[in-house]
This record gives structure tokens, sequence and C-alpha cells, in this order.
């Protein structure tokens, strides 16, 4: 048993915990599918949190929400799964039937920077009205006893000093965990050079609560930095696995005083090859996500990237990587030139 605090579980009150305090972050369009799968499979990580589920004009039935945590689930990891919405009576409601379900934690979604959600309010909108998140956590508390709520925010709507009153509205709902972006809303995804020091203020505001700090970990050694300057209670790293699905294993085993273990040639194109195996797509389904899943562990710029978008769908993409071998894949400058069709 290490003593390191990012490997200790997370014990909530109904007795329910997180293995550790190295998390996935959700991803619309990427932790769901064939990428859930390829990672539960490998044991990549510990536990699930889904990504948002909008909660607009009604609380969906008990069976749609089973359906759709279903996929999370059926790996046998806690799972913290995310709602959005503007309506904190049926958030709440939503919620309670989620830990119905086995849902280990219900996440409030006050992040998300996307255009067609802030027009209709939700998400990262949700920072501008701090009095919304302490009444919609407190609602969503009530509707679910004990079990365990979070938050996700970003350190702002517009700017970083608007975190000093969305800390206050969240100190005083209480919930079990704090998940951190360190941008605004409005800074999306660009560079910002000052993302620990806002983390490390974020520590300061929430002195009580369990803060998860998260944004750029695309290493172990950015989550130690993080943990030393920030103070954070653990991480959440997202699109740091779209180029190393085994980042939070490394980050794991650094906790252990172990060295990251890189992904093989082989085990790079056995992922990549379990991403394209979807058999729940028609024969003519497009390939998108696996040129997605390709830029990330090979780059745009790799020869085999560049093979796989000339693959006209989904089973010639998957035909052509089952030909390639792992040493190849990793060059993948011989394949330019033969037609993957
Ligand atoms: C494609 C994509 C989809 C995302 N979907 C969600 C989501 O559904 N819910 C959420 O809270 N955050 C979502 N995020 C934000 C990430 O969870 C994370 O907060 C953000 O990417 C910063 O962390 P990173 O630098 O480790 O990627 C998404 C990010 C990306 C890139």
């Amino acid at each position: 048993m290490t003593n390191h605090p990012w490997l200790q579980p997370i014990v909530f009150a109904d007795g329910r915990a997180l293995p550790t305090r190295i998390l996935p972050g959700p991803m619309e369009g990427v932790t769901e599918g064939s990428f859930l799968s390829a990672m539960s499979k490998r044991h990549f990580v510990n536990a699930w949190f889904t990504p948002f589920l909008r909660i607009s004009t009604a609380v969906p039935r008990r069976s749609r929400l089973q359906r759709w945590l279903e996929p999370y689930l059926r790996n046998g990891t806690p799972v913290i799964a995310q709602l959005m919405g503007v309506d904190s009576a049926r958030l709440a409601s939503a919620a309670a039937i989620l830990h119905g379900l086995g849902a280990t934690c219900v996440d409030l979604n006050c992040a998300c920077p996307s255009p067609s959600v802030l027009s209709n309010g939700g998400g990262g909108k949700r920072l501008c009205d701090p009095d919304w998140i302490n009444r919609t956590l407190n609602a969503m508390r009530e509707a679910c006893g004990n079990r365990a709520i979070s938050v996700k925010i970003r350190v702002g709507f517009d700017s970083p000093e608007e975190l000093p009153a969305i800390a206050a509205a969240i100190r005083n709902a209480k919930p079990a965990l704090v998940f951190c972006h360190c941008r605004t809303v409005r800074e999306l995804y660009r560079p910002i050079s000052d993302g620990r020091q806002r983390l490390a203020k974020a520590r300061d505001l929430l002195p009580d609560c369990l803060l998860i700090g998260n944004g750029d970990i695309l290493c172990a050694d950015d989550a130690e930095a993080m943990r030393q300057k920030c103070a954070v209670d653990g991480v959440i790293a997202a699109r740091g696995l779209l180029r190393n699905p085994a980042l939070l294993r490394d980050i794991h085993d650094h906790c252990l005083d172990r060295p990251p273990t890189p992904l093989s040639d082989s085990e790079r194109l056995d992922f990549l090859r379990d991403i394209a195996d979807a058999p729940e797509q028609g024969p003519g389904a497009k390939h998108g996500f696996v040129l997605r899943i390709a830029a990330g562990l090979y780059g745009h710029d790799s020869a085999l990237f560049h093979e796989l978008a000339r693959c006209r769908n989904l089973r010639q993409a998957n035909e052509y990587l089952h030909r390639l071998n792992a040493n190849v894949a990793s060059t993948a400058a011989p394949c330019i030139g033969k037609d993957p069709s």
C-alpha cells in the first residue's frame, strides 16, 4: 500500500468510492463507443467520467438514462455521470435516478464552452450565476440524500476574477468533489501561461473541498507539477489521453516512483485497430473518429494518418489497419503510395 495521496481512494458518505484520484476527463464524442471499450479492456482507467447528458425540456425516463449509463457501468469501474442543464429541479431528479442506476457520483457541468451549449444558457454559462450553482447543488443533494454530487467548473466565464464568487457558492453547497479546469470559458482551449497560479488560487478559495485539477496534463511530470504548485487533491486528464491512452497509468506509476511505460508500436497499433473495430457501425460508416484517434497517436503529419485519410470508409480503414504491421505503422513511410482500398 502506497502513501501517495493521489493513490488513496475517495470514499463517499454512502460508502461508494473512486479507487484513486487520477481520473479521465469527460470528452463528448470521444469517451464513448470503441474508445470506451479499448481503454477499459486495457485497464487504462479505473473509473469513468461520462460526457455531459443534457437535461432540457423534461427529465428523461429511467430506461433512457439506463441505456445512456450502461456502457460506462458495463466495465465494472465506478462512474461519475455528468449532467448539464438550467432547470435545477430537473437536474436534481435526473441525478437521483442516475444514483439509483449505479452512478458513484453525479456531476454538474458548469464548464462547457461550446457555443450551442452557451446559447441555451447551459454549461460554462452557469458560471455567470453563482447563486444558481449553489441552489442547484443543494437541490441535487436534497434529491440524492447522502449520495455523492460534484461540480465541474472553469475558473470564470470572462475572467479568473470571477472565481471568488463562484468558489463562495460552491463552498456553501459543499459538493463531494470540485473539478476545476484552469481556463475561463472565453479562453476555450487557447494556451494560457498562468494556469497553475489559477488552480493554486482555486485551492486557496476552496480549502475544505476535494479539489481535482484539470488542464494541459500531457505527461506524468505535468501532473506532478500541478500537484506541487497547486496542492490539488487529484487530477483529471482529457486530451492527453488522445496522445497517450496510457497517460493515467503513467501518472499512477509516477506516484509509485516508477518510470512511465510508453506504449510499444504494437500496443499503439492494436489500440487503433480496436478503435476502428466498431461492429455496431454499418458497412458504409465513416471513419472520422478513427482518423481523430490516429492523429492523436501518430500525429497529423504521419504517413499512417495520410494513408487512413485516403480510405473511403470505416471498412477500408479497418482493412488497411489489419494489413499493417506494427513497426511499419510507427514509421509508416513504406505505406505511402499503396492504395489502401
Ligand atoms: C472533445 C472534447 C469533449 C469534451 N467534452 C466534455 C464534456 O462532455 N464534459 C466536460 O465537463 N468537459 C468536456 N471536455 C473538457 C475536458 O474534460 C477537459 O476539461 C478539458 O479538455 C481540459 O483538460 P485537458 O487539457 O486535459 O484536455 C471536453 C474536451 C474535449 C477536447
